[in-house]
């Protein structure tokens, strides 16, 4: 049986029909490029809107055409995006349209072929990285095998507050991640049925970064 997420309190599955509608549009094999491309970007909005919900807020005083108020702002730690390149890259402009003074950091991993193991080629983060809410995205979170390693070697440049953002994933790589870091808030956009021999996740929408960059 596979595992029940239902009430963990780190664990947020969406379920806005806008997101589920564009999710599937993605899952088309038919959707070409350019389509897939600004699919992902949409849905990096959608989700980044739900996942910084609790941005803390203070009030300023604003004078409006009518009358002086107090007024929320968006208020303390700063904002890191991290995409796990290459497919994560295409989510990062639709979170950027909601925080376009959030800093981009860079992680270069890719998966063995044979092991289905992440290998790491890259990790540029901003500096210091420590007091900035972290937003680290990749479309697809299939043995969870990179986005352990992602969080792993954030926390070894000092990241603490950190939220990790998919589009798809299996229950196989959501359980894996939610035990090796416990303490990151996961945004899934669809919990999908499970991994296949390839470690592809089923039903899935094939590689994400082809898809995105038109390589294959
Ligand atoms: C894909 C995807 C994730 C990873 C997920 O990247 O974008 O990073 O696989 O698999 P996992 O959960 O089993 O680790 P890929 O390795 O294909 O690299 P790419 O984005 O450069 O194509
Ligand atoms: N990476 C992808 O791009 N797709 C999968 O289904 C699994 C890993």
């Amino acid at each position: 049986m596979s595992a029940d997420f239902t009430d963990n309190k780190q664990i947020f599955i969406n379920r806005h029909p806008l997101v589920q509608h564009k999710i599937s549009m993605l899952r088309d094999s038919r959707t070409g490029t350019n389509e897939f491309r600004q699919l992902v970007e949409e849905i990096g909005m959608l989700m980044g809107y739900e996942a910084l919900s609790d941005l803390p807020t203070k009030e300023i005083e604003i004078e409006t055409p009518i009358e002086k108020c107090m007024t929320p702002v968006i208020a303390g730690r700063k904002l890191a995006v991290v995409p796990i390149l290459r497919a994560g890259l295409g989510m990062v402009t639709g979170i950027l349209a909601l925080t376009p003074t959030a800093k981009v950091g860079h992680i270069g991993l890719y998966r063995d072929p044979d092991t289905h193991e992440p290998v790491e080629y890259y990790c540029k983060l901003p500096d210091p990285i420590s007091e900035r809410t972290i937003v680290v995205t990749d479309p697809m979170l299939a043995t969870g095998g990179s986005a352990c390693d992602a969080i792993r070697m954030i926390k070894e440049h000092g990241g603490v507050h950190i939220k990790f953002m998919c589009i798809i994933a299996a229950p196989e790589g959501l359980e894996r991640l939610n035990k090796a870091h416990p303490d990151v808030q996961i945004y899934v956009g669809h919990l999908d049925r499970c991994l296949n021999d390839h470690a592809y996740i089923m039903p899935g929408l094939g590689d994400a970064g082809d898809r995105i960059f038109g390589t294959k």
